[in-house]
């Protein structure tokens, strides 16, 4: 595996390869590898015959301060980890790299930010959206592969590489779950061994829902259900629990079987904040 600690190191590399007719699959991330990320890096191998990942914690993205501080980094972990999975390069930039100066522009995503992560988490989309952009432009990737895991984000990617004419397709990967289907994250680490059981009834509630969705019953009766449950819940204190149209990510009033349905939830449990989303 390649490593490329600086832009000008990565950017030669890349035009080599576009030089010699490769084609080139970008996994960008933040670390703290785990199988989730690596369920991308597979995905772009199959597809693409030279795969480049990235890892860089973004601080623009991050709207707490104690949230960035405390994100994991394991560099020399993450590194086996991804040469052991066959990718081919690694780019790890640092701050002074990435933002040589504070970026001036900003980006706003309308309606696709003015729901669930967005309003929790307020610029988080705009840091997220000038990453991207960046490690779009230095990279070059003939596809780039995003996870499911962050459906919000890849909808707001899509608009960005629409809006912008990005030439790089975008690939949306599967969830990757734990054995009792808690979604894969970084962020799970943080968890108690108590707090790590009841963050899997989550997704069981996710699941309950999507039955009593299939069985017939209304989007509203279904909402209000789980808003209940998990208001009462003593370990869980729930931020939102929404069914929305998978790509617009509005909100819906019904079924309709033709266009594709998420069930969207974010809650707290011991101290961290875990996303996670089903489709119907
Ligand atoms: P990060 O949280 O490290 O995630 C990197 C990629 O892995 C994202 O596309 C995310 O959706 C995907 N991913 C995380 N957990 C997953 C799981 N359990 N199953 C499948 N895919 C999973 O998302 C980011 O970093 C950043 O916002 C980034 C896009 C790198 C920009 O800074």
């Amino acid at each position: 595996m390649e490593f490329y600690a600086d832009v000008a190191s990565l950017q030669s590399a890349m035009a080599d390869h576009r030089r010699a007719g490769r084609s080139i699959g970008f996994c960008p991330t933040m670390g703290a590898l785990h199988q989730g990320h690596l369920s991308l890096i597979e995905a772009s191998r199959k597809e693409n015959d030279i795969t480049i990942c990235s890892i860089y914690v973004n601080p623009t993205q991050f709207n707490d301060p104690e949230d960035l501080q405390k994100y994991p980094r394991e560099l020399d972990r993450d590194r086996d980890m991804l040469a052991e999975a066959g990718c081919d390069g690694l780019f790890f930039p640092s701050d002074e790299m990435m933002y040589p100066k504070p970026a001036v522009m900003a980006m706003q995503f309308g309606p696709l930010e003015n729901v669930m992560e967005g309003v929790h988490r307020a610029g988080h989309f705009n840091g997220v959206g000038l990453v991207v952009a960046k490690l779009l432009h230095l990279v070059g990737p003939t596809r780039a592969y995003f996870g499911q895991k962050d459906l919000q984000q890849f909808a707001v990617i899509r608009q960005m590489v629409e809006d912008l004419m990005f030439p790089v397709d975008l690939v949306c990967v599967p969830i990757v779950r734990e054995s009792d289907g808690l979604a894969m994250s970084s962020r799970n680490a943080r968890l108690s061994p108590v707090a790590r059981k009841t963050a899997a009834q989550l997704y069981a509630f996710l699941q309950e829902a999507r039955e009593q969705l299939l069985q017939g019953r209304s989007v509203m009766s279904v909402g209000q259900w789980v808003r209940a449950q998990l208001g009462e819940h003593r370990d869980i204190n729930l931020e939102y629990f929404e069914i929305v149209h998978s790509h617009t990510l509005q909100s819906i009033s019904k079924m309709n079987s033709s266009e594709p349905t998420s069930l969207c939830i974010a809650a707290w449990v011991g101290g961290v904040r875990l996303i996670d989303n089903l489709t119907v």
